[in-house]
């Protein structure tokens, strides 16, 4: 971790900072000792100049250091975490959340792809993606894993929201040409993978935006269109571009993609042998994985996303964050929504789906490593440890504004309970709609909720 704070740069824009309660990470609590791995400020104050933090520590120690720092922040009764991080999650399917669906193959059938077609139409896309924009912001989340669709309209319109906003956000094309409705399908599979290229040409590291190569799992891809969806990642996977897809969600998915590739070991091992499995691959789900596949996943290095609401939702299975932390072959996780197969769109109330589906299996996960995973391990995940996660000099800033008193009954509640995780898992279990006050994006708030705009576009701000 970067610790040392950065010098002000003379030529850079002015400083901005934001004080009160503050935690970050600096480690992996499955893997190390609990204590070791988050810092606390009591009362602290970030530093931010041109969307990084230069400075964060206890505001008696920093202050001093800034005459030019006039334009502070100050929460009470709140604590600012770093901007959360959804793993996985589809912004095309926001029109059919909620969806009465059955099983995940029906589910896909009767609501997923026929709203997902309609994505053709830029106008469409356009309008869910800034409905979706807002719902993330005024959860806390400040940078997706994103899956859009079929068309280039819905990888353009995602972006170019995204770019209004500065959020990082990954995502791309969807690849998919078998096995679902002729409105949805890649009508050309070569043609498929040049559109993907082209997009990803203008769009990967433009700004904050990243590009993943997404096939939308085994089922639905012709082994041709895995094959070069393979070559198309394995090509571009040095300049950072990602892989993503599904992965082990529900057993009757592992069981269609035993019968199309018979001759593979597993169902990581259809993607691996396809070139799909390396570094900066993402896999949503994985609930019900073999030891094997979790050993290619870590000997590969590859992050993999828990979805529980949408576990629970759909009835697909419950993740085994214990078989993935493994102290001998840990691997990347973090939270993911899974919108549209998730419930709602806020990170933090995964945390508390998350512990139910730990304790269906007679395991707990406690506040501390539910946070990380939402935060640091998330970042993790996608392999921006270095960048997103943390609120520590160097870090590109991203924060959310948890509030300690969201609710008349929720400030009165925690008045019972006597340490700040303590307090954090009882938000995580009330799963209330509005625990989040405010969001900022490479140091601008682009959300309040007690502003008379609470959104507000990051070039629109100072
Ligand atoms: N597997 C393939 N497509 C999907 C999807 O859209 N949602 C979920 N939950 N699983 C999938
Ligand atoms: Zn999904």
């Amino acid at each position: 971790m970067k610790e040392r704070n950065l010098p002000i740069n003379p030529n850079g824009g002015a400083l901005k900072g934001v004080r009160g309660m503050m935690l970050t990470f600096i480690d992996d609590p499955f893997l190390r000792n609990t204590s070791e791995c988050y810092t606390i400020y009591n009362d602290g104050l970030a530093v931010i100049q041109d969307g990084r933090f230069i400075d964060v520590g206890e505001y008696a120690d920093v202050i001093g250091k800034y005459n030019d720092l006039t334009d502070i922040d100050v929460y009470d009764n709140s604590l600012i975490i770093p901007g959360m991080i959804d793993c996985h999650l589809h912004y095309v399917q926001s029109p059919m959340i909620g969806s009465y669906g059955g099983s995940l193959l029906e589910w896909l059938n009767t609501y997923t792809f026929p709203t997902e077609s309609k994505f053709k139409d830029k106008k469409f896309a356009d309008d869910v993606a800034r409905i979706f924009f807002r719902q993330i912001l005024s959860q806390g989340t400040t940078s997706a894993n994103i899956f859009a669709t079929t068309f280039a309209s819905s990888v353009d319109a995602i972006f170019e929201e995204s770019e209004r906003y500065n959020t990082r956000v990954i995502s791309g094309k969807v690849l998919q040409d078998r096995n679902l409705p002729d409105s949805l399908k890649d009508p050309d599979t070569e043609q498929s993978i040049i559109i993907s290229e082209n997009l990803m040409n203008k769009w990967h590291q433009r700004g904050r935006q990243l590009y993943a190569v997404i096939p939308r799992f085994a089922p639905t891809s012709t082994p041709d269109q895995l094959q070069l969806a393979g070559e198309l990642y394995q090509r571009n996977r040095d300049r950072g571009v990602y892989m993503h897809t599904h992965l082990d969600e529900v057993q009757s998915e592992i069981d269609w993609v035993t019968r199309l590739f018979p001759d593979r070991k597993n169902y990581t091992d259809v993607y691996d042998y396809y070139g799909l499995i390396d570094r900066t691959s993402v896999l949503a789900h994985c609930c019900i994985v073999r030891e094997e596949e979790w050993q290619t996943l870590h000997a590969k290095d590859c992050g993999v996303a828990h979805c529980p609401s949408s576990n629970l939702f759909l009835g697909d299975g419950e993740f085994k964050y214990w078989e993935a932390k493994n102290a001998q072959r840990p691997v990347r996780v973090g939270m993911a929504t899974d919108v549209g197969g998730g419930t709602n769109f806020s990170v933090f109330r995964q945390l508390g789906e998350a512990y139910k589906v730990a304790m269906l299996q007679d395991h707990s996960l406690d506040a501390v490593c539910s946070l990380y995973l939402a935060t640091r391990g998330a970042a993790q995940t996608l392999h921006l440890e270095n960048t997103i996660g943390s609120i520590a000099p160097g870090y590109e800033a991203d924060m959310a504004v948890i509030d300690l008193a969201p609710s008349e009954f929720a400030s009165w509640r925690l008045q019972f309970s006597d340490d700040i995780w303590q307090k954090l898992f009882v938000l995580m279990t009330l799963g209330l709609d509005n625990t989040n006050r405010a969001t900022y994006v490479a140091g601008k708030k682009v959300y309040d909720r007690r502003r008379e705009q609470p959104f507000e576009y990051a070039d629109q701000l100072k």
